[in-house]
């Protein structure tokens, strides 16, 4: 590729034409392939196009759904995207298994989340630190336009706190905020915030006496809103008397729920294990956070933190054994928005939310940690008993046929055959080979 300059400012089209040019593309193929993507509908196209720049085409996912997930009682049809085969279908079975084991539970914990200002100071931190409530003040005031909408939707700012941090690094100080964003996810009402509380600590410093001029010289760094919100918590549980679980994929109750404990233990103690569990745990996390217009990068950001905050990363989810009863359940740190973002702007996720019933954003936590809960549940049940690459395989299995461009009745023959033999890219190549040289 070559260096461009102005690239943003080209056309939808030229952008393409260059791209193609660049290919040694002369034909717009790639024009036609790029534009058979495009909405037909130009004014939901440009939607799509102003969500991001430089935007060429729309990248196709798969929108799918579980259904029978009860959550709190309450029965619900849930959006996912996702690109990985088996997801879906392991959630919905493990939202089936629960159906008639009580459904999943669900509280909340907190809501709360947080913003800082960094700044560097050579000043005395005690002097500040007496005085400091005549700061904030100021700062509740001069914000009191912006958090004006907020305060009447029941939330704002909660706290400023002053922090000495100069235990990291020398003259650095903090001012921790804490915000409760009700629906909304909050990114931008915390930044705006934050800016603001740097601007008026600024002004306070320089026209406040008890400074020497010395101490006015205040650096700030940055403002920006934590994506680590672990006051933003949600637990979310399945629970049943042991003999209630059944035979499971022919293990019996107390033998798959002893195993099914142990792989959790093993999770929480071995930290290659607990990449790959929690991995699991965001298959179900990330599709429905994808699906209703939240910021998948935040929460896994957040969700990865939490795990490590014992000083080792371990599993996100736990499980007893106690008085008969098997628990299973998950406690993650969930922020995210139901209204505001993209989650009115993108057709799709407004659908989704809808498809919830317009939950609140504590109600989308919940149901976000219930499928993460689910996916971790199917995929340690396939792990414990049949092994994971049965399910996964019948689903590869039909990916590597499309490859081949299978026919219908190709397909069919394959799952059958398939159903005894082990799927592999050449074992699908060689059974296409044969029974079309026998067709
Ligand atoms: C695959 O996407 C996810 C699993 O590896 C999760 C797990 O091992 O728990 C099946």
């Amino acid at each position: 590729m070559e260096l461009i300059s102005g690239f943003s400012k080209l056309s939808k089209e030229e952008k393409i034409k260059w791209i193609a040019q660049q290919l040694g593309d002369s034909s717009d193929e790639l024009l036609e392939q790029f534009s058979s993507f495009w909405h037909n509908d130009p004014h939901q196209q440009r939607v799509f196009d102003e969500f991001s720049e430089n935007t060429l085409t729309n990248y196709y996912m798969p929108f799918g759904v579980v259904p029978n997930v009860i959550l709190n009682g309450e029965t619900l049809a849930v959006p996912m995207t996702i690109e990985e085969s088996s997801v879906v279908a392991a959630a919905s079975k493990a939202a089936k298994f629960w159906q008639s084991r009580g459904g999943f539970h669900s509280e909340i914990i907190s809501t709360k989340k947080i913003g800082q200002v960094h700044f560097l100071w050579k000043g005395d931190y005690n002097k500040m630190y007496c005085i400091f409530d005549e700061a904030k003040e100021q700062m509740l005031k001069d914000t009191a336009d912006i958090t004006k909408n907020m305060r009447q939707r029941g939330g704002g700012i909660l706290d400023i706190e002053l922090l000495d941090m100069c235990h990291l690094d020398d003259n650095y100080y903090q001012i921790k905020a804490t915000f409760d964003t009700c629906d909304s996810m909050g990114a931008n009402f915390i930044n705006s915030c934050l800016e603001q509380f740097a601007k008026t600590l600024q002004n306070w410093i320089a026209s406040n006496e008890i400074f020497t001029d010395e101490e006015r010289d205040i650096t700030i760094i940055m403002c920006i809103l934590s994506n680590y919100t672990p006051e933003c918590l949600v637990k979310t549980w399945v629970e049943c008397p042991i003999e209630d679980l059944g035979i499971v994929d022919g293990l019996d109750a107390q033998t798959f729920a002893l195993k099914f404990f142990k792989a959790i233990e093993i999770a929480k103690n071995d930290v290659y294990r607990a990449t790959t569990h929690n991995k699991g745990i965001f298959n179900g996390i990330d599709a429905v956070v994808l699906a209703t217009g939240n910021d998948f990068r935040a929460i896994e950001a957040c969700g990865h933190a939490y795990a490590a905050r014992s000083g080792q990363y371990r599993s996100l989810s736990d499980c007893s054994i106690e008085n008969g009863i098997f628990k299973f359940w998950l406690e993650m740190p969930i922020a995210v928005g139901t209204v505001g973002g993209l989650t009115s702007l993108h057709p799709l996720s407004k659908r989704s939310l809808e498809m919830l019933g317009n939950p609140s954003a504590p109600k989308l936590m919940q149901i976000i940690s219930a499928l993460g809960l689910a996916q971790n549940f199917g995929a340690i049940k396939s792990l414990t008993t049949t092994g994971i690459q049965k399910g996964h395989m019948k689903m590869h299995l039909l990916n590597i046929l499309r490859n081949f461009e299978a026919t219908e009745k190709e397909v069919k023959q394959a799952v059958e055959h398939f159903k005894n033999n082990t799927v592999s890219f050449n074992s699908v190549r060689e059974f296409l080979a044969t029974i079309r040289t026998h067709a």
